[in-house]
């Protein structure tokens, strides 16, 4: 498949993947690799080891491998430098070039690599022929040795994993799927790879700011080549990596005989009704990277849970945890269950929520055992004091 003149997509689609490492997958994704050709053959990272077959059969369609000329990878994580080793066996005149931090990753992960290691300044360009490549240094977006190639004279970044999507189907251009699909699934890997990183995306941003972007190439999913569509993921990076909250108000609940559902429905009954947008999650059906992706567009978080065994169900343990390592910040969180003998218990998960980054707006509301009129009343009141009135007074727009 040819994006650009003399510039093939050679990676492979995993259909079958489910999860990347606990990030849910409901699509596959994909493990983008492109090959250049011109005076010097260059292969633009690989694929993720068990695909080796699919990625040489993808190469070799279009040029042996032995005259591939560079290797460049991008990113040492497994799945773009899982056939590096491979590829470079068959590519014996082949020069490798990462950064170096890439170097050291990649002899850290795979020992040998045969054939030369060049090491490349961020900034620095390397002429393949008729076109160039310049390599700028992203450092932990996501990883320390992370890497982009621009390749000035067709206006293509090649991204790697950022402004990457998990995402397999049968197109190629997020253009053919719609471009609202590939931004969805685009900030759920930025929720869930990124987000830690927000200030190295600001970094990064800035660096390849004066670039003149005709197309986005990242290692995963669909490539972004409408000039529309390549403004509006740059913007959505702008947005996301400032941690602006958004406006949305998320509920997410668990619960064991349904308690803190019926309260999590008067809460989301009640700031629908106030006009506000709503998001509902009951952590029984939903997964955890779906609901970091909504926390981008959530201006703040409910959380509802019951006790069990003097704690908060294992999920929201589980979610707030998770939640905490992506490193949100500028939302608020208010909180709400059900107990049946010791309130006492919510102390913790209150605390948890707060360490997790999200300061809670005031007083959580809990119940015992089953809510009962009155209960739902007072529910009601404190929602409206600590959430409704909150964003009110916040001039927040519906
Ligand atoms: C296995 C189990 C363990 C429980 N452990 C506690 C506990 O340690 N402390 C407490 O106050 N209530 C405990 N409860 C009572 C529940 O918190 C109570 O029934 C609550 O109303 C359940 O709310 P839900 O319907 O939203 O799950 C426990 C209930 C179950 C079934
Ligand atoms: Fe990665
Ligand atoms: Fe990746």
């Amino acid at each position: 498949m040819t994006i650009a003149e003399d510039v093939y997509a050679v990676g492979v689609k995993d259909w079958n993947l489910r999860s990347f490492h606990g990030y849910s997958t409901p699509f596959g994704t994909t493990y983008n690799a492109y090959l250049i050709l011109d005076q010097k053959n260059t292969l633009i990272d690989t694929v993720k080891g068990p695909f080796f077959d699919t990625l040489l059969h993808n190469i070799e369609r279009i040029l042996p491998c032995e005259k591939i000329g560079y290797i460049i990878s991008n990113h040492a994580e497994m799945d773009h430098s899982g056939c590096l080793v491979e590829i470079a066996r068959r590519a014996p005149g082949a020069t490798i070039i990462c950064s170096t931090r890439g170097r050291d990753a990649l002899l850290s992960q795979f020992g040998q690599i045969p054939g030369n290691i060049k090491v490349v300044e961020s900034g620095e360009t390397l002429s393949i022929g008729k076109k160039t490549l310049q390599f700028f240094h992203t450092p932990m977006v996501h990883w320390p040795e992370s890497m982009v190639t621009w390749m000035p004279e067709d206006g293509i970044l090649f991204s790697n994993d950022a402004f990457g999507q998990h995402y397999a189907s049968p197109e190629t251009f997020a253009d053919e799927v719609g471009c609202d699909i590939a931004i969805h699934e685009a900030r759920k890997y930025y929720a869930n790879i990124v987000n830690p990183y927000n200030r190295s995306v600001v970094r990064a941003l800035e660096l390849l700011s004066g670039l003149n972007m005709a197309m986005i190439a990242p290692s995963h999913g669909l490539i972004w080549r409408k000039k529309e569509d390549v403004a509006r993921i740059l913007s959505c990076y702008g947005r996301w990596s400032g941690n602006k909250p958004g406006k949305t108000v998320l509920i997410a609940y668990n619960t064991m005989w349904g308690s803190t559902r019926i309260m999590a429905k008067e809460c989301y009954n009640a700031i629908v009704d106030a006009g506000f947008r709503a998001e509902m999650f009951d952590l029984d059906v939903s997964d955890i990277s779906d609901i970091a992706a909504a926390v981008v567009d959530s201006a703040c978080l409910l959380l509802g849970a019951s006790i069990m065994h003097a704690a908060v169900l294992p999920a929201m343990t589980t979610l707030v945890g998770y939640l905490g390592s992506l490193k949100f910040s500028g939302r608020f969180s208010w909180t709400f269950g059900s107990y049946g003998w010791a309130e006492n218990s919510f102390r913790a998960f209150e605390e948890a929520v707060g360490k997790a980054g999200f300061p809670l707006a005031g007083q959580g509301f809990y119940t015992r055992y089953v809510p009962d009129r009155n209960a739902i009343n007072s529910l009601l009141l404190t929602v409206n004091k600590f959430v409704i009135n909150r964003l009110k007074e916040s001039h927040f727009e519906p």
